[in-house]
């Protein structure tokens, strides 16, 4: 009986929304595609990678050097402005919507930065793949970043949330111990549950635990949200929440090592 990938029920964090390009970025796909987009055998499935693939991630940066995985860029405001701030570190971006990292690519050329490599597959089910533990196996990442990840709001779609109990096993394969493990939302219902998520992974520790008290908060536990992260720039996402009168959150978790 062939053992049959768990991914591939996988659930999706994100939707298949218009992939066409528009004739500027196809020109900038064309010519510079190939420098900073990492290419990968395919999996069944639309946006997945193959079960045996093995993505060197060093040899794709032409170097070795402190990792960070950002999942879901969209434009890649965060990713560029950091990539510039920190040329000796390697950051490796990861979005599933084709016209996404057709603008990170665009952005990457325009600030002239080289430390950044992207990824167009689904990062749940590409992480456990690129992170296998192993022979040849990637050096772990110093920080993963989940930045306003799509929030789902409808209570029956809170099951398509990237950030999850299950997920944080993924996040906790990417990182090394002591990494980094950074997000940020606007919906505070989300802020809870990603709050939730650290608290009840035993491979994550939340520095700001009890700290900072939502009155709101709904949660399994109170408190436990980061102050702002001063790395992080103001995206297009992070603006409209503040402009409709949302509040901002950060949470941080330390992968505990084991
Ligand atoms: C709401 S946008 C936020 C973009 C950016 N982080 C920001 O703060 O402006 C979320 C992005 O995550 C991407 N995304 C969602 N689930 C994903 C997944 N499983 N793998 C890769 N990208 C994903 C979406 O395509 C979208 O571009």
């Amino acid at each position: 009986m062939t053992e049959q990938n768990p991914n591939y029920g996988r659930i999706r964090s994100f939707t298949r929304r218009g992939s066409r390009l528009g004739d500027k970025y196809e020109a900038v796909m064309a010519e510079y595609g190939s420098r900073y987009v990492i290419d990968y055998p395919e999996g069944p499935a639309q946006t997945t990678i193959a079960d045996d693939a093995h993505i060197d991630l060093i040899a794709e940066f032409g170097r070795p050097g402190p990792l960070v995985v950002e999942i879901g860029p969209g434009s890649g405001e965060q990713t560029i402005a950091a990539a510039l701030a920190r040329p000796e570190w390697n950051f490796l971006a990861i979005e599933a919507w084709a016209p996404g990292v057709a603008r990170c690519v665009n952005a990457a050329v325009r600030e002239g930065v080289r430390n950044v490599r992207l990824m167009e597959v689904d990062a749940a089910q590409a992480l456990p793949i690129l992170f296998r533990e192993g022979e040849g196996a990637n050096p772990r990442a110093v920080e993963l970043w989940t930045f306003f990840p799509d929030p789902w709001r409808k209570t029956r779609h809170h099951k398509r949330r990237l950030v999850s109990d299950e997920f944080a096993a993924t996040a906790a394969l990417v990182l090394q111990a002591g990494g980094t493990w950074r997000m940020a939302t606007d919906w505070a219902d989300y802020a809870w549950q990603m709050r939730d998520v650290v608290q009840n992974s035993p491979q994550f520790r939340n520095p700001f635990s009890q700290k900072n008290h939502d009155p709101a908060d709904q949660g399994q536990y109170q408190g436990g949200f980061a102050d702002r992260w001063n790395g992080r720039v103001m995206t297009r996402f992070e603006r409209r929440g503040i402009e409709a009168g949302r509040k901002i959150y950060d949470i941080e978790a330390i992968r505990v090592s084991g």
